[in-house]
């Protein structure tokens, strides 16, 4: 007999919800919260507000989209964290009454290790799904982690951020550089016309296996204040540059303590997820590191890189199968558990 398990994402900007059968996706409905872009950022208010509005007809497409009744439904996954507690709350509280309204049980599921499995999602048949163990770089706006996965239960982090993530890395260059939120894809746009070694930024050393991406933000800053000086123009004129040499640097800083993680664990199978994954120049990056150093290396497709509810509903369904349900007092955590 097939699963269906319905996936609720709330734990940012985005509402999303999502049906699969198994590993199969049947759909996924994202809705992207505009109002923010005003701010440069997220504002944590008004996101929980647009969660509320989005939330039930969000559901309504994906159940529609999915051609299938709620009765129909087996189970309902959704974060419980690390994010917005707002947001969250309104996921949290969404899937409780639902689940309850239609008898069935409730999941929790921890987000970073949803951008993980989404690459057990068999959205195609061919599809390649990884091979255990594997490693998997998870890159987003609040985290980079390298994580060895030995399970879809068993994760292990053995390399973090000590400070910011590679995803406001990204967005705080792109603020500097006056572009729009978020401006991680402003930054892969514009490098596309740029040249990558156009500037140099430093990196600093990390010990092990962790990152630091603080350092590179103030020099960056610090750069174009005294370029600024020279010239008013600097950004306006050089902005691909900019934009080629920034990313060229966090690319190189994540592939380096990546490359030192394969060797330290002999483990070649290696993943990227999270929104940062969606980056056009780490995934070409990725793809040669596979020719040169015999990597095998999986890359989600743009749907499951950011913020999407099926890999909600993707973890959810390892959890179905161990039989693994949240009870209905639980509360969403705002901080990573793991
Ligand atoms: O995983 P995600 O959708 O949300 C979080 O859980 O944080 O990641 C969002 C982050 C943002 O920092 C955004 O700028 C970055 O992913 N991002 C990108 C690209 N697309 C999204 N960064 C670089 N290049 C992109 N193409
Ligand atoms: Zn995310």
């Amino acid at each position: 007999m097939s699963i269906c398990i319905l996936g609720i994402e709330s734990s940012c900007d985005d509402t999303s919800a999502a049906v699969l059968e198994d590993t199969r996706v049947l759909s996924n409905v994202i809705a992207n919260q505009d109002v923010h872009r005003t701010f440069g950022g997220v504002v944590p208010e008004l996101a929980s507000r647009a969660h509320q509005q989005n939330i039930i007809p969000v559901v309504e497409v994906a159940l529609h989209k999915a051609k299938i009744t709620k009765n129909q439904l087996n189970a309902v996954a959704f974060t419980r964290g690390p994010g917005l507690l707002g947001s969250l709350l309104v996921g949290t509280s969404f899937s409780k009454a639902f689940a309850m309204g239609l008898g069935i049980p409730i999941i929790e599921v921890d987000h970073l290790k949803a951008h993980i499995l989404s690459h057990f999602i068999k959205d195609k048949p061919d599809k390649e799904t990884p091979s255990l163990p594997f490693l998997c770089l998870t890159v987003s706006g609040g985290h980079t982690q390298i994580v060895r996965v030995d399970s879809p239960s068993e994760m292990k982090v053995i390399g973090t951020t000590i400070d910011d993530a590679a995803g406001e890395a990204f967005d705080k260059a792109a603020k500097i550089m006056g572009l729009p939120y978020p401006g991680g894809p402003e930054i892969d746009k514009l490098a596309k016309s740029g040249n990558p070694g156009a500037f140099h930024f430093p990196e600093s050393s990390m010990q092990g296996l962790n990152y630091s991406f603080s350092g590179l933000k103030t020099s960056f800053l610090y750069f174009l204040r005294d370029r600024l000086k020279e010239d008013g123009q600097f950004i306006e004129k050089h902005k691909a540059d900019l934009s080629a040499s920034i990313q060229q640097t966090i690319i190189r800083i994540l592939m380096n303590k990546l490359k030192r993680a394969v060797r330290e664990t002999g483990i070649s199978e290696v993943a990227i997820a999270g929104g940062v994954s969606a980056n056009s120049a780490l995934r070409a990056t990725l793809r040669q590191a596979s020719d040169e150093l015999g990597w095998k290396v999986y890359i989600p497709d743009f749907e499951y890189s950011t913020d999407n509810a099926a890999m909600i509903a993707m973890a959810g369904y390892f959890k179905y199968l161990d039989g693994d349900f949240a009870s209905q007092d639980l509360t969403p955590y705002s901080k990573s558990r793991f």
